[in-house]
């Protein structure tokens, strides 16, 4: 089949692809985009090497040291396409009021005319690629399946690390199957004749979500969560809007939940196997959490990764929440990731994977700041020369502070035996995550239900150079899920504390809610909590508060815990520097709580009057 605006271009449909929606879908858009050719992925090995071979041909990709790192490569992006770009991020609902106030939004019908001359010819002089995908287990009841139409083999690489990527995708399709479609474009054709640059992309970006139809069309960037459609786009923007309409009507049904979590197993000296969820905002940890190796002094502990960055968390019949990772790869920060920090995720990289915007070394490997010695010379990720001196004179940076790598999941030597289990895994606790320097404490444990959501939705954090925009800046970021909530933020608020009811009355016992901070920094402007593999410390008392042996204190906001509630064997941290950490200045949270205020004014449509409640019981315990 053939769309009649295609002049000559085949669609090649191959003959495993029988849904219908799907080729006329793929016939559209061709019209639409005019690429030269279409090529439709199967996910083989055999493709992914010769893609990789294709961009190392036009320069995208150096293959790095086959001793060094092997089956590896480095591409390096255009330096104004770097990170997500949350002001050119759109959720274009029917209503405004269903995209709420913390999304930008557009009518769609306006959006969709703003996008249709952007998109037209938008992959002249290129090839499409039709990329089928699976988010979670390949035919697991939690998983859902999403194609990519994209004009950038870079894209067609990650997914195939980032996802389930191939053929075996449409066997699950079938005739009638849905998908979620997305469209990307670099938005840079080229005239015939046109020399192609290494990294193409357009000053212009559009990342746009229509959620009542659930379609993705992204433009101009190459650059992760804003090309890696199967990511931020579809696994939290769509899917919680997918997991909130589950939720909806008479048939009771508690509906899901779409979360920017780590997902980890945590098992004791005893052999008692604990499942956590972690929702830390972007670069803020959630990799390094999820990969912890327990200090001296742990003997016998044990953390397994499941998932890095994002959980599909649904209810089960025995009331408890069960949480899939539907990615099947690791996106992750760079810089900071070092055999000290994180030796899991070091290991994990060794081979097979794709670097973006690190340095190049002279013997063929890759270096980033905070990665170790630094080498005597770099090439660095804009292809200049690096040195230890010129980086002293001129404070030019060997990698770019959002430098990543993606690598599959299965290269992680703590990988969890259950990491696909299509069934997932039952969570016994929630933390929440912020990047603070001050006022708040190293972590709380919520009274009940509805005092977690409370402190989830009111959590603030340092912004990072995950996104464009300033770094360093303190916001509110609520569930850290600020830039991926797919629809009203009050309405999310409601969901999660409709979930929590449900599960309530079904007489399980619901995890609990825990919020952390690990960047408390002292006068000399240094972090005073040594957090990454220490971080097991205050893993261990939640664990011990689960199983009622934890001791804590009754605070302003929830439970904490003392000095010798904590374990520290192995560790010389003084009281005077848990206090640093953990004290909580009446002032500040004065301070603090008018920000509350802020938020909850911003979010009055819709907002949850359990939250103003809290609120209120916070600023009456904070005067006593
Ligand atoms: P996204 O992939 O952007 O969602 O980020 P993430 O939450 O997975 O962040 P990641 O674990 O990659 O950490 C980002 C940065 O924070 C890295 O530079 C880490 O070295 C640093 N980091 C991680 N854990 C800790 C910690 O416990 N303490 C301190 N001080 N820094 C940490
Ligand atoms: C984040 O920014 O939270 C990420 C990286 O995990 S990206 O895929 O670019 O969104
Ligand atoms: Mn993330």
């Amino acid at each position: 089949m053939n769309h009649p605006a295609m002049q000559g271009l085949t669609l090649n449909t191959p003959s495993h692809v029988k849904n219908a929606k799907l080729m006329a879908w793929v016939a559209d858009m061709a019209a639409l985009c005019k690429p030269d050719a279409i090529y439709w992925c199967d996910g083989s090995d055999a493709e992914y090497q010769r893609l990789c071979q294709q961009l190392v041909d036009v320069g995208t990709f150096k293959k790095l040291s086959p001793t060094k790192r092997p089956n590896s490569y480095l591409a390096c992006s255009d330096p104004t396409d770097v990170a997500r770009v949350e002001d050119r991020t759109y959720i274009c609902s029917a209503k405004k009021e269903d995209a709420g106030p913390t999304n930008n939004w557009t009518d769609p019908v306006e959006m969709r005319a703003t996008l249709q001359p952007l998109f037209d010819g938008c992959m002249q002089g290129r090839t499409m690629y039709v990329v089928p995908f699976s988010m979670g287990p390949l035919g697991s009841p939690i998983a859902h399946v999403g194609i990519e139409l994209s004009d950038s083999p870079y894209v067609a690489v990650n997914m195939k690390i980032m996802t389930r990527m191939g053929k075996a995708v449409y066997d699950v399709l079938g005739v009638e199957g849905e998908f979620v479609p997305c469209v990307h474009t670099v938005g840079a054709p080229l005239a015939a004749g046109q020399q192609d640059v290494t990294w193409p992309c357009n000053k212009t970006k559009y990342i746009v979500h229509y959620p009542e139809t659930r379609e993705i069309w992204s433009y101009g960037s190459g650059y992760g969560g804003n090309a890696l459609l199967g990511k931020k786009c579809f696994a939290l923007r769509i899917a919680s809007n997918m997991g909130r309409a589950a939720s909806e009507g008479p048939s009771g049904n508690p509906g899901w939940l779409a979360e920017h979590m780590l997902i980890l197993g945590v098992t004791t000296p005893q052999g008692k196997k604990y499942h956590v969820a972690a929702a830390f905002p972007s670069a803020c940890g959630k990799t390094n959490f999820a990969m912890l190796i327990p200090p001296a002094g742990f003997d016998g502990w044990k953390v397994t990764t499941i998932g890095d960055d994002i959980a599909w968390i649904k209810p089960a019949a025995d009331g408890k929440l069960y949480a899939i990772n539907p990615e099947a790869g690791y996106f992750g920060v760079a810089p900071g990731t070092n055999t000290l920090t994180n030796p899991n995720c070091m290991a994990s990289i060794e081979r097979d994977t794709i670097f973006t915007n690190v340095a190049l070394t002279d013997d063929g490997d890759v270096w980033w700041e905070g990665m170790g010695d630094a080498p005597a010379h770099a090439i660095d990720w804009q292809g200049k020369d690096w040195t230890p001196a010129i980086a002293k004179e001129t404070g030019a940076k060997a990698a770019h502070p959002n430098a990543r790598f993606t690598v599959a999941a299965i290269n992680n030597p703590a990988l969890d035996d259950a990491w696909d289990d299509p069934k997932g895994v039952a969570i016994d606790a929630f933390i929440f995550g912020g990047r603070r320097s001050t006022t708040v404490p190293l972590v709380t444990e919520a009274r009940n239900w509805v005092e977690g959501v409370y402190m989830a939705a009111t959590m603030g954090s340092e912004t990072t150079a995950a996104a464009t925009g300033q770094a360093g800046v303190v916001r509110r970021d609520p569930f850290a899920m600020l830039p991926f909530t797919g629809y009203n933020m009050s309405d999310y608020f409601q969901h999660w504390l409709d979930m929590g009811e449900k599960l309530a009355k079904t007489g399980a016992t619901l995890p609990k809610i825990y919020t952390t901070n690990w960047f408390r920094k002292g006068d000399d402007g240094k972090f005073v909590w040594p957090g990454y593999g220490e971080n097991m410390r205050v893993l261990k008392w939640m664990i011990d508060r689960i199983e009622g042996a934890g001791q804590g204190t009754d605070n302003v906001m929830g439970v904490t815990p003392g000095f010798k509630d904590l374990t520290w064997t192995g560790l010389p941290f003084t009281a005077q520097q848990f206090d640093t950490v953990t004290s909580i200045d009446k002032a500040a949270w004065t301070q603090e709580l008018k920000l509350h205020t802020e938020l909850f004014e911003q979010l009055a449509h819709h907002l949850p009057k359990a939250l103003t409640d809290t609120k209120a019981a916070i600023e009456k315990r904070l005067a006593a």
